[in-house]
């Protein structure tokens, strides 16, 4: 028969100034382990008679209880202590000079939208936002497409169920109140309409970003990138538009040779309305941008529409219409980048394969500037 008492009382005492993790786990495993002279105390209790085992049971249970407890308050105190130690021992040298060759990389979409930034930037324009997850009054209604508009139709709009601004359509908020259906917006124009709303005329900015339409084939994904560009001063016309589109390509693509098309089109939000043609031809299987389209060995491809904003839409944005006139484009991200860079599958942009990244993606360090090169590759 073991004395219940003193032995507890040894392990108790070897639990206290137990100094690691393992020696702890000694400790336990002599106790508490399957052959754990706790455990082999328990067993004897079967073959006691029934008096025997009321007197000896306590003893033993509160032994494996104390221990229990020592043990596992031991071992919170080793790890803290264990953490304690690393965070001590684990110092950054923040001045250190960066050698690791660097991991990950900037898209190719980011890096576009930087260069975009910095040349509207040395032209006047200011970079403007919105939200992803508009109504369809910026999105449609403001832009001259009322609720009957073919063209709504045609967007191939995500509709969110059920829900205005406020809380859904039934609740007390939306009486009264226009109700509006809750969308991803389908272009970056809904942002005219806020920036003009929010600062009034004269503007110069563009909007880069993501939109969504439920389309999806090899040169559509559900969502892909547009930049949206607004000027609104007074006298303005379509040759400032040309113009302006001219210059920035000539210093997006790098090469003074661009020659753009403007083909009379169609959108309710401009009028007149053209689509942006830029020649180009092709070399060993490659888009490569510049030229006259009509040239012998050239054509012309789509890049975006544009248009001077019609006064409808200014009316909708509370800007004078009688005062003041300007020019909208919509330009597709995603497609220039693609003519840039030479990319040829849109699909890949957003399959996040590290490997495509790798080769395609930029450097951090590779900041777009116009004095050091916007489309320089490190
Ligand atoms: N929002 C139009 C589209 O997505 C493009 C556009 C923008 C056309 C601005 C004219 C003016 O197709």
């Amino acid at each position: 028969m073991i004395d219940i008492s003193s032995q507890t009382e040894a392990a108790l005492a070897a639990i206290a100034t137990a100094e690691t993790l393992d020696a702890l786990e000694a400790q336990r495993l002599d106790a508490l382990g399957k052959k754990g002279w706790v455990s082999l105390a328990l067993k004897t209790l079967g073959g006691m008679s029934p008096e025997e085992r009321t007197a000896a049971a306590p003893a033993i249970q509160s032994a494996r209880a104390s221990i229990a407890e020592a043990l596992d308050a031991k071992k919170a105190a080793l790890e803290a202590a264990a953490l304690e130690e690393q965070l001590a021992r684990e110092t950054v040298d923040l001045t250190l000079p960066a050698v690791a060759a660097p991991k990950g990389s900037v898209h190719p979409v980011s890096q576009v939208m930087d260069e975009l930034a910095e040349i509207f930037a040395d032209l006047g324009f200011a970079v403007a936002t919105g939200p992803e997850i508009e109504d369809d009054w910026h999105n449609f209604t403001a832009l001259n497409m009322d609720e009957t508009h073919p063209a709504r139709a045609m967007h191939d709009t995500f509709y969110f169920p059920d829900r205005t601004p406020g809380g859904p359509a039934s609740s007390s908020e939306a009486v009264g109140q226009q109700e509006r259906e809750i969308l991803l917006r389908t272009h970056t124009s809904p942002v005219q309409i806020r920036s003009m709303l929010a600062q009034g005329a004269p503007i110069r900015i563009i909007a880069p970003g993501r939109v969504y339409r439920s389309d999806s084939d090899a040169t559509h994904t559900p969502m892909f990138h547009q930049v949206e560009g607004l000027v609104i001063d007074r006298d303005i016309h379509l040759g400032h538009l040309k113009w302006t589109l001219e210059t920035f390509f000539k210093a997006f693509f790098e090469r003074e040779d661009i020659t753009l098309r403007l083909r009379p089109s169609y959108f309710p939000f401009t009028e007149p309305s053209v689509e942006v043609d830029v020649g180009y031809s092709t070399e060993g299987g490659r888009r490569v941008v510049g030229g006259h389209g009509d040239a012998p060995g050239h054509a012309w491809m789509e890049l975006g529409g544009s248009g001077m904003v019609n006064r409808r839409v200014l009316e909708f944005a509370g800007v004078d219409a009688d005062e003041y006139q300007g020019f909208a484009f919509g330009l597709g991200i995603d497609r220039i980048a693609m003519l840039k860079y030479g990319m040829n599958d849109l699909r890949a942009f957003f399959d996040g394969d590290p490997r495509w990244l790798a080769h395609y993606g930029f450097s951090p360090f590779d900041q777009p500037t116009l004095s050091a090169g916007v489309g320089a590759r490190a």
